[in-house]
C-alpha cells in the first residue's frame, strides 16, 4: 500500500460530528417501534448513539413485551434500515452538514493533516456521498469492516493503521460517550462535541466545530492536554 506520509491526523466520526443525521435514526426507530408496539422516546434515543445498529436493536427490544428471536431481530434491523434509508435518500443533503466542519476540514487538508471517518454506521459511504463528501477524507473506516463497536477502539485504530499515522499522533473528534470511551482506550486524545460536550474524560470539549480554530485543534493532537 502507498504511504500516505502523514504526521499526524484527525480522526472524525460521521453522525454527530460531521453530519446531522440523529433525527432521520429517531424517526426510523421510532416508526419501526411504534409499529411493533415496542416503547421508545429520545432519551432511549441518546443511548444508541455510536452505537451498532444491531446493538442499538438489543436496548430498543429491553422495553418490548415479546421475545424476538435471532431471524427476527435481523428482520427488525434490516426494516429499520430500509426507514432509515428512505430518509436519507429523500432529506439529507449538504445543508445536514454541522456548523464548522467545511471550515476545519479544508484548512486540515492544506496543512497536510491526515483527515478520517471512524464510523459505526454501514451506511457512511451513502451519508458521506448524500452531503457531497465522498472521496474527501484520506481514509474511510465504516461499521462494515470492524467486528467490535465503540466503547471497542477498533474503528480508530484501522483508521489510524490506514492512514499511517501513531495512535498517540492521532486526535478523534466525537458526539458519543462511546466513542470518547473508543479513543482514550486506543491511546487517542479526544475532542467531545454535541452530546459529547461535557464528557469529563475527553481531552477537551465545545459545543459544536464552529467554537474552535483549526490551530486549537492541532494542538490538541497527540497533546492529552486542554486549549
Ligand atoms: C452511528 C450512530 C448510531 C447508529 C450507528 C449505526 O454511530 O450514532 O446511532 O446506530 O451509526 O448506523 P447504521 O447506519 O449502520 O444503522
Ligand atoms: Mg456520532
Amino acid at each position: 500500500m502507498k504511504e500516505k506520509g502523514f504526521s499526524q491526523a484527525v480522526i472524525f466520526d460521521l453522525d454527530g460530528v460531521i453530519v446531522s443525521t440523529d433525527e432521520f435514526h429517531f424517526w426510523a426507530w421510532k416508526r419501526l417501534t411504534e409499529r411493533e408496539g415496542i416503547y421508545f422516546d429520545r432519551w432511549i434515543n441518546e443511548k444508541l448513539r455510536g452505537i451498532s445498529r444491531m446493538q442499538s436493536l438489543e436496548i430498543i427490544l429491553e422495553k418490548a413485551t415479546r421475545e424476538y428471536g435471532v431471524a427476527d431481530k435481523q428482520q427488525l434491523a434490516a426494516e429499520k434500515n430500509e426507514y432509515y434509508i428512505e430518509l436519507i435518500n429523500s432529506q439529507l443533503n449538504p445543508s445536514y452538514i454541522l456548523p464548522g466542519v467545511m471550515t476545519l476540514l479544508p484548512c486540515l487538508k492544506r496543512k497536510r493533516i491526515g483527515i478520517a471517518i471512524g464510523s459505526s454506521s454501514r451506511n457512511a459511504l451513502l451519508i458521506l456521498e448524500k452531503i457531497g463528501l465522498d472521496g474527501y477524507f484520506d481514509v474511510v473506516v465504516d461499521g462494515h469492516e470492524i467486528e467490535k463497536s465503540k466503547p471497542d477502539p477498533e474503528v480508530f485504530l484501522l483508521a489510524a493503521k490506514r492512514l499511517g499515522v501513531p495512535a498517540e499522533n492521532c486526535l478523534v473528534v466525537e458526539d458519543a460517550d462511546s466513542g470518547v470511551e473508543a479513543a482514550l482506550s486506543g491511546g487517542m486524545s479526544v475532542l467531545g462535541v454535541g452530546s459529547a460536550c461535557h464528557h469529563p474524560k475527553a481531552t477537551h470539549t465545545v459545543p459544536d466545530l464552529s467554537k474552535i480554530s483549526v490551530q486549537e485543534l492541532i494542538d490538541l493532537i497527540g497533546s492529552g492536554k486542554t486549549v
